[in-house]
């Protein structure tokens, strides 16, 4: 137990120290740091946008001639944006200060996990929900026929964003960058963000289209 203590807890020390040792692996002079931070900042806040927009005046559908087509082009936005975000979080982690004391087997196990489980999360979903499940369809009108409740979404309502931010935790780990950490926790915290703007509206939706179904359903019975 002593040892314990004194091997693990007794390294980290106290909070204070723990906090100042991991601030020490984030080199704030780094551009690539904030260009990360800012595409993370901006990829669930511009498909919100647009797709509030294409809710309220259909601006995508018009342009693109069709809902579907509408939301298979937003689609390869997001998906596009998906890609750069990543790119942009690789930069900036090869920038920041490598920390030897987590370069161990237990940390590079971890990794694999938290990465593998991320996508595997974020792919059964995309499978489950289809591109227009998956990208923002029910704002173009193209709503599911059902709630899908199997797997991934039998673990958690939200695969999707809790995958993403697993497999950017994981790749920080990978690369032994503690700034990654920080970086994932701005993806996680940006998703929750989202998540509060997204979740009553899409359920307003589905909401919107019980009341029509029932309503209809009665407009049967009393002819
Ligand atoms: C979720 O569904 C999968 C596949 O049907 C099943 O194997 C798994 O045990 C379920 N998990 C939970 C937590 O219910």
């Amino acid at each position: 137990m002593e040892d314990i203590k004194n091997g693990i807890i007794g390294e980290l020390g106290t909070p204070s120290e723990f906090f100042e040792a991991f601030m020490s692996y984030i080199d704030l002079s780094k551009t690539s740091l904030f260009i990360s931070a800012a595409s993370i900042l901006f990829n669930p806040t511009f498909w919100n946008i647009v797709a509030r927009l294409e809710y309220n005046t259909h601006a995508l559908t018009k342009i693109a001639g069709s809902a579907k087509k509408g939301c298979y082009a937003l689609a390869v936005t997001i998906f596009s944006l998906g890609i750069v975000r990543d790119i942009l979080y690789e930069r900036a982690l090869r920038d920041q200060p490598y920390c030897a004391r987590l370069d161990i087997p237990p940390t590079k196990m971890l990794a694999v996990l938290l990465f593998v489980y991320g996508n595997v999360l974020v792919l059964s979903s995309m499978w489950a929900l289809g591109v227009t499940g998956t990208y923002l369809g029910d704002y173009f009108g193209i709503l599911m026929d059902d709630r899908v409740t199997g797997f991934p979404f039998n673990i958690t309502n939200n695969p999707m964003y809790y995958g993403s931010f697993l497999s950017f935790v994981g790749t920080a780990l990978w690369y032994c960058k503690p700034a990654g950490i920080v970086l994932s926790g701005l993806v996680l915290v940006m998703y929750l963000i989202a998540l509060q703007f997204e979740e009553p509206f899409t359920g307003e939706i589905y909401a919107k289209r019980e009341r029509e179904r029932a309503a209809a359903a009665d407009g049967k019975k009393s002819k």
